[in-house]
């Protein structure tokens, strides 16, 4: 094998787990590696990982995808980082530990924090017109401040500018470029636009609302673009001397990688959550329906690309607690065969508001209902029931969409583990009313990633490449009787309405 990088390599720090992917130049996965880390509930409503297990686990996956692409560090062109947003890690920079668990975006404990933050005037949407976003458990500022708050002498560690905060892709890259011994303490523009504490337009902290949430500034990293070098793997480490050139956070990798380049095209993610973004260009587009205003990706020095994000908190997730909780099913493939054994849901609707409700309703204090048993219902209905669940959720943020921005959509491409469901999908293109699109390769955040990181060094010239590599697998058109659908979809409406003013 010459020594001539031919690949790109991907990080990918998600919910349930780590993969790494190595990427040839067609944007085809050569190979990868993929770990689990441990899903900590200390309480109801509660959602930790622990940040230690999640570096340790990257340089795993990053040396098994290499060992089995046959490739060494010297066929690295560049490495991308993309993550789970939100999620917040704030660290030690002089012993490198984490102060606490990582607090994970699903986590609802910054309830209160975000009602006496509303509670200052101008209610949930005190911050909404600078950073796009409501005030929510979701975001990583409020669950900064609990931090602060709640582990002992961190916040005098804090104010002497002793601790670290980052999403994932910011603790992932400081102890990649060396950790305590010199790593970078940076971030990307699609990361900072989850913290609450960026200014969208300016693209730089927001030093009010940082105060009023007693963060210090020092703990923040520096906020630069999606593709650009921000440093080089560490010497001894598992890429030494590659540049670490792309970061994104997973949905906005996703919309690069699916090539969602043209104002007004979407792509929705199938995950532990669901994530429609639509892309609205350099112009920022307040949502009047319940959608944020994110940054999309930001290529170098070229000006930020928005998008308006309809964010669905429950809907893989979902599958595995049909799995891990009740039983139901023994693998997550299975709920596809369940499910079909039935023609329809049996009347049931579940609706999974397990972390409240985010888009459209942000209802933190929502708990999750499964409405209109009979005793007709058996485990088939409920399996159907999990999988509309997703399409009903997804229809809600594309009717929010379309409201926002006066379009409506025409199709929508798909990617993420529950793509390969075919009969989610049909389901999907007939809620929707729209085709439903799957790309050749679904792995669309890390090959995203993998792009932004790519186009940085030269090893992609830019997004023509990504249009070009990007070709269609599967298209599901919609065959549902308008009156049978809008039928169901009232039934779910009424079915949401009942999760509501659960938590005291
Ligand atoms: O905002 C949360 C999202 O980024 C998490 O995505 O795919 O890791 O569940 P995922």
């Amino acid at each position: 094998m010459p020594d001539t990088p031919q690949y790109v390599l991907a990080i990918d720090q998600g919910t349930t787990s780590t993969r790494a992917i190595v990427f040839d130049h067609a944007g085809t996965i050569v190979n990868s590696g993929q770990l689990e880390h441990q899903q900590i509930f200390p309480r109801p409503g509660w959602v930790e990982h622990d940040a230690e297990e999640i570096w340790t686990n990257t340089r795993e996956v990053v040396g098994v995808a290499l060992t089995r692409a046959n490739v060494t560090a010297k066929n690295i062109a560049a490495v991308g980082i993309t993550n789970q947003r939100e999620t917040a890690v704030v660290w030690d920079r002089t012993t490198g530990k984490p102060v606490y668990n990582a607090i994970v975006w699903q986590d609802t404990r910054t309830q209160k924090i975000a009602n006496e933050l509303a509670a200052l005037g101008g209610g949930s949407d005190r911050y909404k017109s600078r950073v796009g976003l409501p005030l929510a458990t979701y975001f990583s500022g409020p669950k900064i401040r609990w931090i602060l708050d709640n582990v002992e002498g961190a916040r005098e560690k804090a104010e002497r500018g002793e601790l670290a905060f980052g999403n994932t892709d910011s603790w992932v890259l400081w102890n990649m470029t060396g950790g305590v011994n010199g790593g970078v303490h940076v971030t990307d523009v699609t990361n900072a636009s989850r913290t609450m504490l960026m200014n969208l337009d300016t693209l730089t902290w927001n030093e009010e609302i940082a105060g009023e949430m007693g963060i210090p500034m020092s703990m923040l990293p520096e906020i630069r673009s999606s593709s650009e070098v921000y440093g080089y793997g560490r010497l001894g480490g598992m890429v030494p001397q590659v540049p670490i050139s792309g970061i994104l956070g997973d949905q906005q990798a996703a919309t690069f990688g699916q090539a969602c380049f043209e104002v007004g095209t979407a792509k929705n993610t199938y995950g532990t959550g669901n994530f429609v973004l639509l892309n609205t260009g350099e112009e920022l587009v307040p949502s009047e329906n319940g959608l944020l205003t994110t940054v999309a990706y930001k290529i170098g020095e070229k000006a930020p690309v928005y998008a308006l994000e309809g964010s669905i908190a429950v809907t893989g997730s979902l599958v595995q607690w049909l799995r891990d909780n009740l039983g139901l099913i023994k693998s997550a493939p299975e709920i596809e065969q369940l499910a079909a054994s039935v023609p329809d849901n049996g009347g049931a609707y579940f609706v999974p508001a397990f972390s409240g409700l985010f888009a459209p309703y942000w209802r933190s204090e929502a708990r999750g209902a499964l409405v209109g048993l009979t005793r007709y219902v058996n485990k088939a209905h409920i399996a159907r029931a999990v999988l509309e669940a997703t399409a009903f959720q997804t229809r809600e943020v594309v009717d929010a969409m379309n409201a926002d921005s006066g379009v409506a959509l025409t199709e929508l491409k798909v990617d993420g583990g529950m793509v390969s469901n075919d009969m989610l999908m049909q389901f999907q293109a007939d809620v929707l009313d729209v085709p439903v699109i799957r790309p050749q390769v679904a792995e669309t955040t890390a090959l995203g990633a993998a792009y932004a990181a790519g186009i940085a060094v030269g090893f992609w010239e830019g997004e023509q490449d990504v249009i070009d590599n990007w070709a269609e697998d599967k298209r599901w058109e919609p065959s549902m009787e308008a009156a049978e659908r809008e039928r169901q979809y009232r039934l779910w409406k009424k079915a949401v309405t009942r999760t509501f003013d659960w938590v005291d």
